[in-house]
C-alpha cells in the first residue's frame, strides 16, 4: 500500500511542486489548503504532469475540526509535510497577529493531529531567514539563530521552537525541520510555478514580470552593498531540486531511518548569486531583455547568505542539481505560459 502524505498548503508554489515529486515517487498526496494564496487550478497542473490528481480539502489548518475531519476521512496517513504559512516579510511588520495566528495556531493544529493520528513523521518548511544576517557564509546547520528582524521570521523561529519542545516530551513521532534558502523557477513542463498576487516581492517573479513587459523595471535594491558587485547575494534553489528533497526527508522517516527525533537542514545549492549576476544570468538565459534600474537599498534586507547543504547532501542523499539557466529558462517559460492562458 501507498503510504499517504498530507500537504498543508498543497496549491502553493513549493507545495505544488513538491506534491508532484512525491507522487512521482510512489506517495499517495492528500492537500489542505485554504486558497487565501494560491489557485485550486494548481490541481490540474498536477495532474497534467503525473496523470494523479490528490485528494484536496479546502480546509483551513487553523480550524483544528476541519483538520481532524479530514483525518478521519482519509484514514491511515504516515506523514505531513506543513508548509501552509503567510509568508510575506513586509505585510507581517503590518499585520503581525495575522502571521502569528496563521503560522503558529496551524503548526499546533498539525503537531497535536500528527500525535493524535499515530503519524511517523512530520516535515517543517522553515527558512535560512531564521540566520538573520549571518557570521560567514556558507551557513551550516550550526550557524547561531539571530534575532527575526521580520513577525515572519519571528514565527520560523517560534515554530523551530515549538516542534522541538513538542518533540522533547517523547511523542512518537520524528520531525525533520527543512531550512529553505531562496526557492526559485518552475517545472520544466510549465503545468505549475510561482502565482504572485499583485505586485511580486520577490526577485525571480518580478523579473520575469519586468521582461514580460508587465512591470516598466525591476529595482535592483541596493548596490553599495559590501558585495563584488554591490548587489545582495542570496543562494537561489530551484524549486523542483527542493521539492525532491522532501522525498528524501520523507521517505526517512517513513522507513524509520531517523537518527535524532529532530534534525535540521540547510536545502541550498551552497553558491551564492547577486542580484545583478541573477539578472544578467536570465537575460543570457532567455535572450529576452530585462529593463533594470538601481534603487536604493530595501528595509530589512541581508547582505549576502548561502548555505552549505553538506549535512543533506550526505544524510538525505540529496543535491541541488539544476544548473541555475535552467531554472531562469524555465520560470520564464512559465510566464509564457501565464501569459497564453490570459492570466497575466
Ligand atoms: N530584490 C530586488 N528587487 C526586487 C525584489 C528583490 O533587488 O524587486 C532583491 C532583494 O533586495 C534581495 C534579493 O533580491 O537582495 C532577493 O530578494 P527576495 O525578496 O526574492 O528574497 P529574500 O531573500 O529577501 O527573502 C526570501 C523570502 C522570505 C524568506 C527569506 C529568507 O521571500 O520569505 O528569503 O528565507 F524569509
Amino acid at each position: 500500500m501507498k503510504n499517504k502524505i498530507v500537504l498543508t498548503g498543497g496549491c502553493g508554489f513549493i507545495g505544488s511542486h513538491t506534491c508532484v515529486e512525491l507522487q512521482e515517487a510512489g506517495f499517495d498526496v492528500v492537500i489542505f489548503d485554504n486558497l487565501s494564496n494560491s489557485e485550486i487550478t494548481v490541481l490540474d497542473g498536477i495532474e497534467k504532469i503525473t496523470g494523479i490528481r490528490p485528494a484536496f480539502y479546502q480546509i483551513d489548518c487553523t480550524d483544528k475540526g476541519a483538520v481532524y475531519q479530514a483525518f478521519q476521512k482519509e484514514g491511515p496517513i504516515a506523514g505531513v509535510v506543513h508548509f501552509a504559512a503567510s509568508k510575506a516579510v513586509g505585510e507581517s511588520v503590518q499585520k503581525p497577529l495575522l502571521y502569528y495566528r496563521n503560522n503558529l495556531a496551524s503548526l499546533m493544529n498539525m503537531l497535536e493531529a500528527a500525535q493524535d493520528f499515530h503519524l511517523k513523521g512530520f516535515v517543517f518548511s522553515s527558512s535560512c531567514t531564521v540566520y538573520g544576517e549571518p557570521d560567514k557564509s556558507p551557513v551550516d546547520e550550526s550557524a547561531p539563530i539571530k534575532p527575526a528582524t521580520s513577525p515572519y521570521g519571528n514565527t520560523k523561529q517560534i515554530a523551530e521552537e515549538i516542534i522541538k519542545d513538542y518533540v522533547h516530551t517523547g511523542i512518537d513521532f520524528n520531525a525533520i525541520i527543512l531550512r529553505y534558502f531562496n526557492p526559485i523557477g518552475a517545472h520544466p513542463t510549465a503545468e505549475i510555478g510561482e502565482l504572485p498576487r499583485g505586485v511580486p516581492q520577490n526577485l525571480l517573479p518580478y523579473v520575469c514580470q519586468a521582461a514580460m513587459g508587465i512591470r516598466k523595471e525591476l529595482s535592483v535594491f541596493g548596490n553599495d552593498y559590501n558585495t563584488p558587485d554591490g548587489s545582495c547575494i542570496r543562494d537561489y534553489i530551484d524549486v523542483t531540486d527542493l521539492a525532491k528533497a522532501h522525498v528524501c526527508a520523507l521517505s526517512r522517516m517513513v522507513d524509520g531511518k531517523s537518527k535524532d527525533q529532530i534534525e535540521y537542514y540547510n536545502l541550498g545549492t551552497g553558491k551564492g548569486v547577486s542580484v545583478l549576476e541573477l539578472v544578467n544570468t536570465f537575460m543570457e538565459a532567455t535572450g529576452v531583455k530585462v529593463p533594470y534600474s538601481i534603487k536604493g537599498r530595501r528595509e530589512g534586507d541581508i547582505e549576502k547568505i548561502w548555505g552549505n547543504p553538506s549535512h543533506a547532501n550526505e544524510v538525505l542523499g540529496w543535491k541541488a542539481q539544476v544548473p541555475l539557466k535552467e531554472t531562469l529558462a524555465n520560470a520564464w517559460r512559465w510566464q509564457m505560459r501565464l501569459r497564453e492562458k490570459g492570466v497575466m
